[in-house]
């Protein structure tokens, strides 16, 4: 009843045709004696022509009555066009109305539901259902489900099985915050939603799954950026009786198995490098490795020459911009209030133009010469016609801060062109974090990352020099994934809970289920998550991961469509033990 085609479908062959086709009326062109409109629906756009000469005067009046997104349904017969349009499958013909019914009329929407429409973001967002009818939002959406698909294919090629696990867990302190839902039944208690699947999935294990995955949305209780949602999708796995290597092996493939189906491309074999490595070089743990600019340390060769800014300072780093020592005073200026920028908090910046002509000129001349400044750009790597920029200071600090200006120069150079795909894995890292905040160790992944083997022996001594057999998926200076294999037995995890400060008590109220489970023959088993809304904004050329979920959060955490959060009313909040007794407050 509705139609015969959709709206991409019809070509020269089907000229001659009697169709029925539906849709929104993307919009129209009067001539008065002649109409056209472009009739739309997920898959394209066909015209329509309605003519004087060959169309009743009622269906005229009709089509001069279309407005905007009104929905209809036509019948016609399909005619060449005169001119062709070549940018739209269907360019070749038109549609000769012979009636047509307007199914639902619309009011005028808010903004232009065309490719480049004059709608701003918070608009789209609350009007998302219209955002959604226009092609690119609709294509991302199409894209993230053919990634969805694709995982599912391999991995269940692969002999995973998807399991789901429950969103109504219990709250845990380590990571982010937890979003709490209060229990009615079990007044005055909560259960959290899961910030992942994490300990469900190391039960499976546990139950004899051996290959679990699971396509899951979590939730956490975090400052919203660019790469963050607070409920965000997980392709969460897990796997039994295997090492690292068997981890990185498989889900590299998954990785590339992805970009040939859906984007045709081949990826080589990803380069890895350790935790500390990464930071050394790249002053980072998820280093845009698509340019070069590494850093160069430069204590032995800029210390104690005269120049105080330098000496003193635990780190002296480096890095060859290449192509910019023809830089102006005033781009060099300009590059040293970029890095006082509050955001970035550098106390200062030192140029080195590596001319053509094998000379150097340098905003430190006056302490350094020119062997001693060739001695630096030996170190940095750099090149005749490169810049070189140098930062001292808190080894903590200055890393930060020399990664985003390499970021910073590699966006102004146009190195980081989203459609090169430079995936590494980042392997190595230390098991746990120093925080001054809370005056102890955190988890640097999770609590249930296993410590290498060969270092446990500084769990009493100097638990900081740990490292863990823990890892992550880094494309393009974004982490995709993380993972790691797991701690599989009671005592170790109960020492390891204790070393980040769980009492015996608090480490059998937050996790007796697990080390019990251990005690039950559990498994070697590891694994990883990779972020699907990251991965899928990547793979499509974008970071910003809100336009690849339907109906995203803003940064303030609120759906604008429906409203949410809210509060919600007296009667509810004392169903859930939740209401304020103001009164006794008071009191
Ligand atoms: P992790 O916390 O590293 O590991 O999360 C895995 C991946 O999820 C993505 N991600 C996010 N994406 C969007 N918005 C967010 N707020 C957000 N937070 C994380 C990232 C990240 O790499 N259970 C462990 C995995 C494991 O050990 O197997 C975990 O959740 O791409």
């Amino acid at each position: 009843m509705y139609r015969s085609h959709n709206n991409s479908e019809l070509n020269k062959e089907n000229i001659g045709q009697e169709v029925t086709l539906s849709g929104w009326i993307q919009k129209t062109r009067d001539k008065g004696f002649m109409i056209w409109a472009d009739l739309r629906d997920r898959y394209g756009i066909t015209q329509l022509i309605f003519d004087e000469d060959r169309t009743s005067k009622e269906i005229m009046a009709t089509a001069k009555s279309l407005g905007r997104e009104f929905v209809v349904t036509i019948k016609g017969k399909v005619i060449a066009r005169e001119a062709v349009n070549k940018n739209i499958a269907t360019g070749d013909i038109e549609i000769l109305v012979s009636s047509i019914e307007i199914i639902n009329e619309s009011k005028t929407p808010p903004f232009t539901i065309e490719d480049n429409t004059d709608g701003g973001e918070d608009i789209r967002m609350k009007y998302r259902y219209l955002d959604i009818r226009r092609q690119e939002v609709r294509e991302k959406l199409i894209f993230r489900h053919k990634v969805s698909l694709e995982v599912r294919k391999y991995l269940s090629g692969e002999e995973f099985i998807e399991v789901e696990t429950p969103y109504l867990i219990k709250s845990t302190p380590e990571g982010a915050r937890d979003f709490v839902v209060p229990s009615r039944m079990n007044s005055g208690e909560f259960y959290a939603l899961p910030q992942s699947p994490q300990t469900f999935k190391q039960l499976l294990m546990i139950g004899g799954m051996d290959k679990y995955f699971q396509i899951v949305k979590c939730f956490r209780d975090e400052d919203l950026r660019a790469d963050r949602q607070p409920e965000f999708t997980q392709i969460d796995c897990e796997m039994a009786f295997v090492e690292q290597e068997d981890i990185l092996n498989i889900f590299e493939n998954l990785t590339k198995y992805l970009f040939k189906t859906v984007n045709n491309i081949e990826l080589q074999e990803f380069p890895r490098i350790t935790y500390d490595y990464a930071m050394e070089t790249y002053g980072n743990d998820k280093p845009d490795i698509r340019f070069d600019m590494k850093f160069g340390e430069l204590n032995d060769l800029a210390q104690n020459k005269g120049f105080q800014v330098f000496d003193d300072q635990e780190l002296v780093v480096g890095i060859a911009v290449p192509g910019c020592s023809e830089y102006s005073r005033k781009q060099t200026d300009k590059l040293i209030k970029w890095v006082k920028r509050p955001q970035v908090g550098a106390s200062g910046l030192i140029w080195v133009k590596c001319l053509e002509d094998g000379t150097y000129k340098s905003s430190v001349d006056k302490f350094f010469d020119a062997d001693a400044l060739a001695s630096w750009a030996e170190r940095v790597n750099a090149k005749k016609g490169d810049l070189i920029l140098v930062m001292s200071g808190d080894t903590r600090k200055v890393r930060p801060q020399m990664s985003a200006l390499r970021m910073e120069m590699a966006e102004t150079l146009g190195l980081r062109d989203p459609k090169v795909f430079a995936p590494l894995w980042v392997v190595d890292f230390p098991l746990l974090e120093w925080d001054d905040d809370s005056n102890r160790y955190h988890a640097m992944h999770h609590p249930f990352t296993s410590p290498k083997q060969e270092d446990l022996q500084y769990i009493e001594s100097d638990p900081g020099r740990i490292k863990a057999n823990a890892y992550d998926l880094v494309l393009n200076g974004n982490e995709i994934g993380g993972g790691s294999i797991r701690i599989h037995k009671k005592e170790l995890q109960n020492q390891m809970l204790s070393l980040l400060g769980f009492s015996q008590e608090q480490a059998v109220e937050q996790f007796g289920f697990l080390m019990d489970a251990f005690q039950y023959g559990a498994p070697p088993h590891g694994g990883i998550a990779f972020g699907l809304d990251r991965l899928v904004a990547i793979m499509y050329g974008q970071e910003n991961i809100k336009d690849f979920i339907a109906f995203p959060k803003n940064n303030s955490g609120r759906d604008v469509m429906i409203n949410a959060p809210s509060a919600i009313d007296d009667a509810q909040l004392d169903e859930l033990s939740l209401k304020v007794d103001i009164k006794k407050e008071e009191a």
